[in-house]
């Protein structure tokens, strides 16, 4: 093998979150300014693979919970190679941050199954990269839909159901705000949580879900004609019903209200929630710099403004 490249980028959901995992439908858009890369050289014969990840530099096999992901992502992938013992350096950097609903994990096991690839020069299907890096977010968080996986590899926005994908065609013009709370969520703790309420009450979950799966297919019907408005509407009903799922947090109230206040047409989590980034929908750029101003001066660490429809 040769030293080998992949990259990825971030992710945002638009609407759908943690329904989408009970095969209701949800809207994800790929953030392509926002990359992950990973690099995979060959080690030296009989050397183990090592990592170098985040703050994390050492061997891959004692990298922890953490990185149990990007673990089976390289194991799955050199298996699939038929090079299981062969040893990496690997090395990821990304240019968003881990563990606030920007599908981080996704987005490092599916570079680090990219660089993989390369490292033999194997052109792999799309369909069988998300498929091994699917294993590996069945690690990180236990019952992926699967949604994080198609997006941070993904050229298109992606209504994903029940495992079936297509392509979302924006039409009109708006813009997303996304701001990062500073409080790191953990999707697996917020799916986690979500199961149990959803065993403890599945008639009052299960109808929090229904009307979830509703709000998404009728946002996707307006973003493809290019209804900003009520597209934003139904982002603020599912803001409601996230936090009736108890996935919210206060610090996102707080910018998910200092958006609306600055005019968004709709502002909710998304991601895993219970911390994490938020995101607002603004009717052209100006509106789109003054909520990101706020949402500064209410105390989000970064913000990043993304042009939903060219
Ligand atoms: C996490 O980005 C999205 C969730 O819906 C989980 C999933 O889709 O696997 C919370």
């Amino acid at each position: 093998p040769r030293e080998g490249y992949g990259r990825t980028w971030a992710k945002t959901i638009l609407i759908g979150e943690h329904a989408v995992v009970y095969g209701h439908p949800a809207l994800a858009l790929p953030l392509h300014s926002l990359r992950m890369q990973a690099w995979a050289r060959p080690a030296a014969q009989g050397e183990e693979s090592s990592l170098r990840a985040l703050d994390y530099e050492g061997p891959l096999a004692g990298s922890g919970d953490r990185f149990g992901g990007l673990r089976r992502a390289v194991a799955v992938t050199l298996d699939y190679l038929g090079h299981p013992d062969q040893g990496f350096d690997i090395r990821t950097q990304s240019d968003f941050p881990a563990g606030r609903g920007l599908g981080s994990s996704a987005a490092a096991s599916g570079a680090v199954v990219r660089a993989l690839l390369d490292a033999y020069d194997v052109e792999a299907s799309d369909d069988r990269i998300l498929e091994l890096t699917n294993q590996a977010e069945k690690v990180t968080h236990g019952h992926p839909s699967g949604l994080d996986a198609a997006t941070t590899s993904g050229q298109d926005p992606v209504r994903l159901e029940h495992g079936h994908m297509r392509t979302v065609r924006p039409q009109g013009a708006a813009y997303l705000v996304i701001a990062d709370t500073g409080v790191a969520g953990s999707t697996k703790e917020a799916v986690e949580g979500v199961r149990d309420r959803l065993e403890a009450d599945p008639d009052g979950v299960g109808r929090l879900m229904d009307a979830l799966g509703e709000h998404a297919d009728r946002a996707i019907a307006d973003l493809e004609a290019g209804r900003m408005e009520p597209l934003g509407a139904h982002m603020n009903r599912a803001q409601e019903l996230l936090d009736d799922l108890q996935v919210g947090h206060p610090t996102l109230d707080r910018l998910v209200e200092a958006a609306r206040a600055e005019g968004a047409l709709g502002a909710k989590l998304t991601g895993g929630g219970l911390g994490g980034c938020m995101l607002a929908l603004a009717a052209d750029d100006g509106d789109a710099d003054r909520i990101g101003a706020a949402l500064k001066e209410q105390g989000a660490l970064q913000v990043w403004v993304h042009q939903l429809v060219a």
